[in-house]
Parts: structure tokens; C-alpha cells; sequence
């Protein structure tokens, strides 16, 4: 505990200096996809001067891949995002545009902790027209406003194109491959199911606390290139889908994982103190509501004992997966079926945003401490005998055919 609370001081520092971050995290070629996690991403229309930039459907093709270079936004190597005359009016559209030094109408600041794409200086935020999601609607700025869900856009990457490191100073990588192992350094994690998903947890042994920017991935499932969580480390597990995410909670004994005995864990998230993620360069991906989906706002515990871990989507993403309140565990934080003895796949209610009671909204730290939300109703639960590590199927993420034919063995399949 005492290193979360000494992390949770160090975050309230760091976040008081890092407000001015003005790229993504991420680094290289970025997908800026709209709030909705809907597959829709920001697409140059050609690659002329002059052309219009719309949403079209998220493909990983060179008209979507936007580059941060200091204050630009650059596509085609010397094109820059460019407000269209420098036409400082509410419902400008965007263009692209040769690059040139200094010109205004190129300068962005992109801010990790909300999101938004801001002119530099004119208080006007990248904003989707009218909050058409259609393919072809071009791209305007607008007035910034808090939470405008048409202002917000992820940063991220194609399943199928993801970078060896997503961030500098990332202590693994994200193109893990087909294989596993034991001493992998992959640092892109699933969750699908009660029988396909992965753990944040140290790469050798070391409490959560001391390792969270360079934890690595654990998953049930064989060849994604990561470690495989031994069998018999889980005791209990629940898959839950919501409207608005997935989340795996439940118990079992992480020193099989590099948990220290007695750690009583710690929190990891995709902004960390510093709006880089715990782990620095950690990606998480899904199926639940698209195939090969990118997760961009997630929250995780690990302790020796249980784990939680949340993965939103849509317009509710922030709050449902509001990791501000890292010291307060899996319990308050996910109210859920922990039970061992159980794993089990359910369909669910939205939970209420953690911290958020009624109209007020608590902060950690604040006495008293609130009651943690009641868990919220699950159905149509499907139990499994147990979760043991199998080979992940790869058609549902990738096209392919299946790459593996026999499940059920201790440890991990070796790479074909
Ligand atoms: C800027 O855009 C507004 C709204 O489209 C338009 O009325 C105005 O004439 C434009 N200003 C200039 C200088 O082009």
C-alpha cells in the first residue's frame, strides 16, 4: 500500500507538469480514431493539396496513418493537417497541405489527458461534423468544449500493423508474433473471454508497485506472442460484456506470475502518472465489438491474490474506465463475481462510473471514504469446467485459419 500511496503523490505532480504533453503517447504512424471505437478514422481524401479530410472507415491505409512531428500533424510524408484558409470561424473544414515551417494553420496540440486536437492558440478543437459518423463526413474545427464527444479522438494502431514499440522507453514490444513464451517482452494484451485474456504482471518477480511500467502480458490463450498464465494460477475468473466494455475479474495465485507473496498490487492503466501507461507501451485489443479492436481507455488491478481488468468503448469510455482511483482496489473500483470455483462468461448491466455518486463526484483521498457501487446484474451466464491455457483461434482476429489443432496441454505451444 505504501508504494501506491507514494505513487498516487508522485502522479499529482507529474500530472501537474505534464498538462502541456502536446502529441499522443504513441509514437510512429497513428490511426486517430473517433470516440465511438467504431472503426472509423481521420482519412486524407487524396493526397493533393487542397484535399478534404473525412472519416472513412478504419482500413490502415497510408491516408490514415498521421504522424506527430513537434507541433504538425503530418500524412504522405510532407502533407500537414491544415485548417483551410486559416479560417479561424467554427465549422472550418480541415485539408491537407504542404507542410511549411511555421504556418499557422498546421499547428496542433494534441493533449493525452482529454484527448482533444486544439489549434494551437485559437481554442478550436478537431472536430467531427455534427457528430456524423458516416463515411465521407469531413472534418472540421469547432469550439473546444469539455467532453465534446465529436472532439475526442484515440490515437492507436491496425491489429495487424502494430509497431515493435508503440512509446519510447517501453521495456518490451507490441509486434509479439504467433509464438509464446516465457520470457517474452510482448506488451499487447487480449481480453475476449473468460478463457481469453491477459494479465498485466512483472516480467521477473517484483511487486506491482516497483514494476508497473514495464509489466508484460499473461494471457490464457497460446500464440500471440506473449507469456501464458500457468495453469492452476486461476481459481475463479468472469467475463462480463456490457454496452460500454468487457472485463474479466476474479482470483487465483499470481506468484505463479511474478507477484510477489503478500504484494497487495497496484493499478495499470493506459495514461499512467505521466500520460504514457502503466506499462509505458502497453496496447490492449478485443473482439467483443470488432474484430481486432483497439481498447484506448482500459484500468487493471493485479494483486498476489486477484485481478479486475475493464476495457471501454463509445462516449462513456472515461468515466467507466476512470483510473484515478489507483489505491481503492478491484472491489470498489469493478464491483463483480470474484468467486473461486467459477469461470464463466455473462452478458451485463454498465456499472456506475466509479467515484461518481448521484450528482457529486468523490476523489480519492477525501474522507469519508464511499461504499464501493453495487455490482451490477449479469445474465446469461456460461460457465466452463475451468480456464486453462489454449491456443488462441487466429480467423476471428485476423482472417487466417487456425493455426493450431489441439488444445489443453501445461504451458505454452511453441511457435509453428
Ligand atoms: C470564414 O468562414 C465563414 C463561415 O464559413 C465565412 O462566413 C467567412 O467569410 C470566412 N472568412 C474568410 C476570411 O474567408
Amino acid at each position: 500500500m505504501r508504494s501506491l500511496l507514494l505513487e498516487a503523490f508522485v502522479a499529482s505532480l507529474l500530472l501537474a507538469t505534464s498538462v502541456e504533453a502536446q502529441t499522443p503517447a504513441f509514437q510512429g504512424e497513428l490511426l486517430l480514431q473517433t470516440v465511438l471505437n467504431n472503426g472509423k478514422c481521420l482519412t486524407a481524401s487524396s493526397n493533393t493539396n487542397g484535399a478534404a479530410v473525412t472519416l472513412q472507415g478504419c482500413t490502415g491505409a497510408a491516408a490514415q496513418k498521421w504522424t506527430f512531428t513537434g507541433t504538425t500533424v503530418t500524412v504522405f510524408g510532407n502533407k500537414c493537417l491544415d485548417v483551410t484558409d486559416g479560417n479561424n470561424s467554427d465549422g472550418t473544414k480541415l485539408q491537407i497541405w504542404t507542410c511549411s515551417a511555421n504556418n499557422a494553420n498546421q499547428q496542433w496540440q494534441y493533449s493525452v489527458w482529454d484527448n482533444t486536437l486544439k489549434w494551437t492558440n485559437k481554442n478550436k478543437c478537431m472536430d467531427v461534423t455534427g457528430g456524423v459518423q458516416s463515411d465521407g463526413n469531413r472534418i472540421q474545427v469547432w469550439t473546444c468544449s469539455y467532453k465534446n464527444p465529436n472532439q475526442f479522438w484515440n490515437a492507436g494502431y491496425m491489429v495487424n500493423a502494430l509497431p515493435a514499440q508503440s512509446q519510447n522507453g517501453q521495456y518490451g514490444t507490441n509486434n509479439c508474433g504467433t509464438g509464446s513464451s516465457q520470457t517474452s517482452k510482448c506488451q499487447t494484451v487480449w481480453i475476449n473471454a473468460a478463457d481469453d485474456f491477459c494479465l498485466w504482471a512483472p516480467p521477473t518477480p517484483g511487486a506491482i508497485g516497483d514494476t508497473e511500467q514495464i509489466e508484460v502480458a499473461w494471457c490464457t490463450k497460446s500464440g500471440r506472442g506473449t507469456r501464458t498464465i500457468p495453469n492452476g494460477a486461476l481459481k475463479g475468473v468472469h467475463f462480463v460484456k456490457t454496452p460500454d466494455y468487457v472485463q474479466v475479474t476474479g482470483v487465483g495465485d499470481f506468484t505463479k506470475i511474478n507477484v510477489p507473496k503478500g504484494d497487495s498490487g497496484g493499478e495499470l492503466d493506459n495514461r499512467g502518472a505521466d500520460g504514457r501507461g502503466n506499462p509505458i507501451g502497453g496496447l490492449v485489443y478485443g473482439n467483443s465489438f470488432g474484430t481486432g479492436q483497439q481498447y484506448h481507455e482500459w484500468t487493471s488491478f493485479i494483486s498476489d491474490g486477484e485481478f479486475c481488468f475493464r476495457a471501454c468503448v463509445g462516449p462513456k469510455a472515461t468515466s467507466l474506465c476512470n483510473h484515478i482511483y489507483d489505491v481503492m482496489g478491484c472491489y470498489w473500483n469493478m464491483p463483480a463475481n470474484y468467486n473461486a470455483g467459477t469461470f464463466e462468461n455473462c452478458v451485463g448491466d454498465d456499472a456506475l462510473p466509479m467515484g461518481v455518486y448521484g450528482t457529486s463526484t468523490w476523489y480519492q483521498g477525501t474522507k469519508p471514504t464511499p461504499a464501493a457501487h453495487p455490482a451490477p446484474a449479469s445474465s446469461g451466464c456460461k460457465t466452463l469446467p475451468t480456464v486453462s491455457v489454449s491456443p488462441a483461434l487466429r480467423r476471428r482476429e485476423s482472417g487466417f485459419e487456425r493455426r493450431y489443432e489441439d488444445p489443453a496441454f501445461p504451458g505454452a505451444t511453441p511457435a509453428p
